[in-house]
């Protein structure tokens, strides 16, 4: 379906039905947002705004998890209509929805997304607007992606975990490589003010996480409202109210809290594929500064 993302002149390559490539990133083909080559152009000039919050991650790293903490660090600014839906306070820059335009949304404006680094607005290094990015073990993005992909939600579906792999391996899934996302923003951060969190320290100390990003982001809020706010982001809490019928008008919400864990890859790979992603893990990364500490016990 060509015409569903965008002018056949823009060069773009599309990879199976459900993504295409632009610009060395990958997106999903989708008919409910206008998300086209024209549009990815256009981000790069999207006007920014100083009390903007931009979350980038690769998918599957914690993004709704920080979308749901950066909204609700945020609830007393929305209006009650939206407040308890975190999809529609914060949405994807990318995933235009058909019929809305981001650029007039009211401040505080708050988004998501899974640009690299090389496509956001460059307004953002004006450094005033505040970006967090957020990573996680790519064994455990990848077996997080492997049951996503089985929604066929805005993702082609891997047979197996070899095809997730292989997928990742050649960045041929939404976010596009792996290795390039995580390096383009780290290599870049002096240029953006940011705030650089992995999903293992949120795991490992949720509190901590929820301060840092309050801290950051210039909400001062009491003890008794963080520790409300850590209540509500527990995997078991958001779950239940990912599964209540206010989130009803994103049916979707419930297939991204799966499990929750550290390590899952360890149930789903072999010690063949495991030794695979180690082998480029290490040739992508060797030279890469930030300690990877995703074992954490
Ligand atoms: P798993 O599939 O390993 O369970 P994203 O939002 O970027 O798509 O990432 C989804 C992953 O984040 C899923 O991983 C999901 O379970 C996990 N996640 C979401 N909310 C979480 C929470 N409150 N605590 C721990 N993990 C969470």
């Amino acid at each position: 379906k060509p015409h569903t993302i965008g002018r056949m002149t823009q060069e773009f390559k599309l990879l199976g039905d459900a993504l295409f490539a632009y610009k060395g990133a990958v997106f999903p083909v989708s008919d409910q947002h206008e998300l086209t080559p024209e549009y990815i152009d256009s981000l790069e000039h999207f006007k920014i705004k100083d009390s903007d919050v931009f979350l980038f991650t690769f998918p599957k790293s914690g993004t709704v998890w920080t979308q749901r903490i950066v909204t609700l660090l945020y609830e007393e600014d929305f209006p009650v209509s939206v407040d308890q839906n975190p999809f529609l306070c914060m949405p994807w820059l990318e995933l235009l929805r058909k019929g809305y335009d981001y650029t007039i949304r009211p401040s505080p404006r708050l988004f998501c997304s899974h640009l690299q680094e090389h496509l956001v607005p460059r307004g953002l290094q004006e450094k005033k607007a505040k970006v967090i990015y957020v990573y996680r073990n790519p064994k455990d993005v990848m077996v997080s992606g492997f049951h996503f992909s089985q929604f066929k939600f805005l993702t082609e579906k891997y047979k197996d975990i070899d095809d997730v792999v292989d997928a990742f391996l050649s960045g041929r899934c939404v976010g596009g490589n792996w290795f390039d996302h995580v390096q383009g923003w780290y290599h870049n951060k002096d240029k953006y003010n940011i705030l650089f969190l992995s999903y293992e320290e949120i795991i490992k100390d949720l509190r901590s996480v929820v301060l840092k990003i309050a801290e950051f982001v210039g909400k001062n809020l009491s003890c008794a409202a963080i520790d409300k706010i850590v209540e509500k982001v527990t995997f078991k809490k958001m779950k239940v109210d990912y599964d209540m019928s206010h989130f009803s008008p994103v049916k979707q919400t419930v297939i991204y809290l799966r499990k929750g864990t550290i390590g899952d890859w360890k149930n789903a790979f072999t010690v063949a594929q495991s030794e695979r992603i180690d082998k480029v893990f290490q040739e992508r990364m060797k030279d890469f500064p930030l300690p990877f500490i995703w074992d954490i016990s």
